[in-house]
């Protein structure tokens, strides 16, 4: 079988977030079952910069982009794992960010992602890879649906190809103006309500939930929620329409760099039955917030997140005084919208003995804080799926989640009478929920036997590749059989 993977971004080579960590796992899980897969990502200037050896491919590929002759090069990662490509067109991709700066996103995102998903086509042609089945994720890579709708209709290179459009977070569409068909090649007969209009402006996520052979989601919880108004972002009845054709595949972890026991960016290795190093990665973390020595005795809490509204960091604000009645120390690394950040920064100069603030995008900090934290945050007002709970079970720090989507998925309440369960969980998006999720994981955390059970319920977890690499593998054949 075949796979084409279309996607904005993959570790290790340019991240915001959990696309990336998919984007660069599941093609190598995929692999595994047997599957070939050929990925394909922009050329970022933050490729370059990692200095990862890139093989050139083809100097000059040309193509028609809206009615003039337009080129790319092509290359190729050298990294080992899956095989990568790269759509290099620096006027497009050669900026400080994936999709903007702090400032906003960049204007000409729609040509930006239009292009790549154009050109990508263009480069199976130059590979003479002609996938069973093109994979897409995000709004980013569903526009490719659009052009072989039109585009590349009669073309013979595409007439067994089958389509899989992922959504990995339905609030991000891609909205243009109607301008960017034009811009970008696409006829204006796709404008409609059944085509890509959506409220007046152009959907480019909306060109993979009309087109593509079958959709799937993060999480089997997500796939139902979108299909429902209040996380439908205006698509659920459109949704709703597919749902036969809508699966919900929970994402998984890399072990091979995700492990307490191999990670060589945190102070102190450590394991399931040799714990001892967790303690010491936790007192580094408190050194490195500048907390004081004697938060060593008491829960920290961690949390690694975008700065944005999906992620609840407006209950944690609005909690935080009553938060720290309970004795506890918070931690977070995070960054995204000046609001949020802004906020955060007030609370941080209102506890300064308990609160650790780190704005920024740092993959080693980020592992720090997974190994020394006890309790990892998440009180998303949705999740798709989210991979940091479950990286947080594997380094035996116990997750405190909103039972949304693939939260609510993958984390079982901590029953103490059964001994079952890896974690805490509230329902109602309200600080005094969040509040008495956390005051039940203190009240473990007070009793060390018990909570040493929660942890190595919590580190034995497994939520590896595989089964989801078997699942789309699985729903691939299920494609090609269509
Ligand atoms: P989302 O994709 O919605 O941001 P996920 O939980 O799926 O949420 O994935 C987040 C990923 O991004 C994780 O790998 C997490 O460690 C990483 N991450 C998020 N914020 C930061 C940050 N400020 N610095 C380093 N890594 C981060
Ligand atoms: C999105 C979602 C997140 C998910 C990630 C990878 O960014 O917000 O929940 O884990 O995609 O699928």
């Amino acid at each position: 079988m075949k796979i084409a993977f279309f996607v904005s971004e993959a570790t290790p080579y340019a991240k915001t977030g959990g696309l990336a960590d998919v984007g660069g796992a599941l093609p190598q899980a995929l692999s595994k079952t047997g599957t070939e897969v050929k990925v394909f990502l922009p050329l970022y200037r933050e490729v370059r910069q990692k200095g990862i050896p890139l093989l050139k491919k083809a100097d000059r590929v040309t193509f028609s982009w809206a009615g003039q002759p337009e080129t790319f090069a092509l290359w190729e990662s050298l990294e080992g794992g899956a095989s990568v490509y790269f759509i290099d067109k620096p006027a497009l991709y050669n900026r400080d960010g994936l999709y903007g700066t702090p400032a906003g996103d960049y204007p000409d995102n729609g040509p930006r992602f239009a292009f790549f998903s154009r050109a990508a086509l263009e480069a199976l042609k130059t590979l003479d890879f002609a996938p069973d089945v093109l994979h897409v994720h995000d709004w980013q890579a569903s526009i490719a649906l659009a052009y072989l709708k039109t585009a590349f209709a009669d073309d013979p290179f595409f007439r067994s190809t089958r389509t899989l459009a992922t959504i990995h977070n339905l609030a991000y569409q891609g909205l243009f103006e109607k301008s960017v068909l034009a811009e970008t090649g696409l006829p204006e007969s796709l404008y409609g309500l059944d085509g890509l209009e959506f409220f007046e402006k152009v959907s480019f996520l909306k060109a993979g939930i009309l087109y593509a052979t079958a959709l799937s989601t993060v999480s089997h919880r997500y796939s139902q929620e979108i299909q429902a108004p209040e996380f439908g972002c205006g698509l659920d009845g459109l949704l709703r329409q597919r749902s036969e054709s809508l699966a919900g595949i929970l994402n998984g972890v890399d072990y091979g760099v995700w492990d307490p026991s191999v990670d060589r960016d945190i102070p102190a290795d450590f394991g399931p039955g040799r714990i001892q190093g967790k303690a010491v990665c936790k007192q580094a973390l408190l050194r490195e917030f500048g907390l004081p020595a004697d938060g060593k005795d008491l829960p920290v809490i961690g949390m690694v997140t975008r700065l944005a509204g999906q992620k609840g960091l407006d209950l944690v604000v609005e909690a935080l005084g009553s938060l720290f009645t309970l004795g506890v120390r918070l931690v977070i690394l995070g960054t995204g919208e000046a609001g949020i950040q802004r906020s955060l920064e007030t609370a941080r100069r209102r506890f300064p003995s308990f609160f650790g603030l780190k704005i920024g995008f740092d993959e080693k900090f980020a592992r720090r804080i997974y190994a020394g934290s006890d309790m990892f945050l998440i009180p998303s007002r949705y999740e798709p799926c989210g991979l940091t709970q479950m990286y947080s079970l594997k380094y035996g720090t116990i997750p405190v989640v909103r039972a949304t989507g693939g939260l609510d998925d993958s984390i079982e309440e901590y029953d103490p009478v059964t001994g079952r369960g890896n974690g805490f969980k509230f329902a109602e998006y309200a600080a005094p929920a969040m509040l008495e999720a956390v005051k039940n994981a203190v009240r473990i955390y007070g009793r060390p036997e018990v909570w040493g059970k929660l942890r190595t319920n919590a580190m034995a977890c497994d939520f590896s590749w595989m089964r989801a690499a078997q699942e789309y593998a699985l729903l691939y054949q299920s494609l090609v059989g269509r």
